[in-house]
C-alpha cells in the first residue's frame, strides 16, 4: 500500500525521546503524551469541530492534521497521535456508523446473528476505503515539521467486534459476549476478518508516515482471563507479528504499543506478544506492573485521568510517585485512559511539565 498524496521527504525528526523510550533506550527525560490529547477539553478543538459531522471531519485530511497539531501548540508533548477514530474500520467493511451527540458512536444496523457476517466486505481495499486516513498521516508528517513522532492507531479486533454487535457503547457488552458463548466459530471468523483488515490498515499507516502504532483494546476488561486468551490475545499477537514481519522485509522498525484496558490478568501474556510497549490503565500499581512484565517491554501510562481535577501542586506529587514507581528507563508517561471534555487545559500542561521536571532530576541522579 502506498499513499500517493504528497512526497514522502519528511522533515528530520528533532525529538526522538518517545521512540527511544519505546525501545527501552536511554533518554534525558521521560517522554509524555496523552490519549485524547486532540479532544474537546481544548476550546480550539471545539471551535474547529463545531457544526461538523464527526466522521466528515475524520474524512478530511486537512481537519485531521489541524486537530492533531493543536495540542502540540500548547504543550511540549513528546508525541502526537493522528486524529481519527477506531470505528473507521467497521465503516471500511461496509457498516454504517454515526456519531450521535450525547450518545456516542451508533451503528443503525448492528450485526445480530452469524448470517449477518455476509453483509461485510471480505477483501477490503484499504487504500480505497481508508486512503483518507493515510492522506491525513502524510500531510501531518509534513506539517509537524519533525518536532515529535506521529503515532498511528487502530482498534483491536475484539473491541471493534464488540461495537459492531452491540451497536454502540454498553455497560455489559452482553450482546457481543453472547456471540462468544453461543457462536464461537462465527466470532473467530469475524475476529479473523477484522485482523486481516487491521494488518493492512496499519501497514498503510506506516507507508503513509506513521512512526509508531498503538492498538486500542478498550473493551478487553469486559472479557475474563479465559475469554481474553481465546478471543483477543491470539489476534493481538497475530497483528504485531504480521505487521513486523512485513516491515522487516523493507528494513523498517516501527514500535508497537498494545493498550488492553482493564486486562491486568493478561499482563504477563501481553508482555510477550511482540509489542515493544504495553499501555496500562490506572487500576494497576506501577511497581507491580514492572515486576510482572519483567523488563521485557517498555510500559506506558497510567495516571488516573481524574487526577487532573487536582490542584497543580498535587498533580506534580502524583506524577513524581508514578515516575518513581515505573522508573525512568523504558517508560512513556501517559494517562490510564483518555482526557475528558471538562478537563482544564492548564492542568494538562502541569501534568506534562511535572513528567519532564521530575524525570530529568531522577535521570541526573542515576
Ligand atoms: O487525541 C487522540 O486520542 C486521537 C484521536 C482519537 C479519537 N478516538 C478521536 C475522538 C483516538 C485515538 C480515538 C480512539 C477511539 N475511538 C477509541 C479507543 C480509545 C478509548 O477511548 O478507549 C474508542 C473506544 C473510540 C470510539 C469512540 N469515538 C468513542 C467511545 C467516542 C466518544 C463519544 C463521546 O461523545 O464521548 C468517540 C468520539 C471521538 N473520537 C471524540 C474524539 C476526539 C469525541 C467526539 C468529537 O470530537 O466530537
Amino acid at each position: 500500500v502506498e499513499a500517493t498524496y504528497l512526497p514522502k521527504d519528511f522533515p528530520t525528526l528533532q525529538n526522538d525521546t518517545f521512540l527511544r523510550a519505546a525501545r527501552g533506550e536511554e533518554t534525558e527525560h521521560v517522554p509524555v503524551w496523552c490519549m485524547r490529547q486532540a479532544g474537546r477539553y481544548l476550546p480550539e478543538f471545539r471551535e474547529s469541530r463545531a457544526g461538523k459531522d464527526f466522521f466528515d471531519t475524520c474524512r478530511s485530511p486537512e481537519s485531521c492534521c489541524e486537530l492533531t497539531l493543536q495540542p502540540l501548540r500548547r504543550f511540549p508533548f513528546d508525541a502526537a497521535i493522528i486524529f481519527s477514530d477506531i470505528l473507521v474500520v467497521p465503516q471500511a467493511m461496509g457498516m454504517d456508523v454515526l456519531m450521535v451527540a450525547g450518545k456516542g458512536p451508533t451503528f443503525p444496523d448492528p450485526l445480530k446473528e452469524p448470517e449477518d457476517l455476509q453483509r461485510l466486505r471480505t477483501a477490503v481495499d484499504v487504500e480505497k476505503e481508508l486512503g483518507y486516513v493515510f492522506k491525513a498521516i502524510t500531510l501531518t508528517r509534513h506539517k509537524i515539521e519533525g518536532k515529535v513522532p506521529l503515532i498511528g492507531f487502530t482498534g483491536a479486533p475484539w473491541t471493534l467486534m464488540a461495537y459492531m454487535i452491540e451497536g454502540g457503547g454498553s455497560n455489559t457488552y452482553s450482546k457481543a459476549k453472547r456471540w462468544l458463548y453461543r457462536h464461537p466459530e462465527a466470532s473467530h471468523m469475524l475476529l479473523r476478518m477484522l485482523t486481516d483488515v487491521i494488518v493492512e490498515y496499519l501497514l498503510g499507516q506506516v507507508a503513509a508516515g506513521a512512526q509508531a502504532l498503538q492498538v486500542f483494546d478498550s473493551h478487553a476488561g469486559i472479557l475474563g482471563p479465559v475469554q481474553f486468551k481465546d478471543f483477543s490475545l491470539p489476534y493481538l499477537r497475530d497483528i504485531a507479528r504480521r505487521v513486523k514481519d512485513k516491515l522487516k522485509e523493507t528494513g523498517q522498525d516501527v514500535p508497537m504499543i498494545v493498550f488492553a484496558k482493564d486486562a491486568h490478568y493478561a499482563l504477563e501474556d501481553l508482555s510477550q506478544s511482540h509489542y515493544e510497549v504495553v499501555g496500562l490503565d490506572w487500576t494497576i500499581d506501577p511497581r507491580s506492573a514492572r515486576e510482572r512484565t519483567g523488563g521485557k517491554v517498555s510500559l506506558q501510562g497510567n495516571m488516573d485521568p481524574c487526577a487532573l481535577y487536582s490542584p497543580k501542586d498535587r498533580i506534580s506529587e502524583i506524577v513524581q510517585k508514578m515516575v518513581e514507581g515505573f522508573g525512568t528507563r523504558g517508560y512513556i508517561a501517559n494517562l490510564g485512559h483518555g482526557l475528558y471534555p471538562d478537563m482544564d487545559p492548564e492542568n494538562v500542561g502541569a501534568f506534562v511539565e511535572a513528567v519532564h521536571q521530575h524525570s530529568k532530576l531522577m535521570i541526573k541522579q542515576i
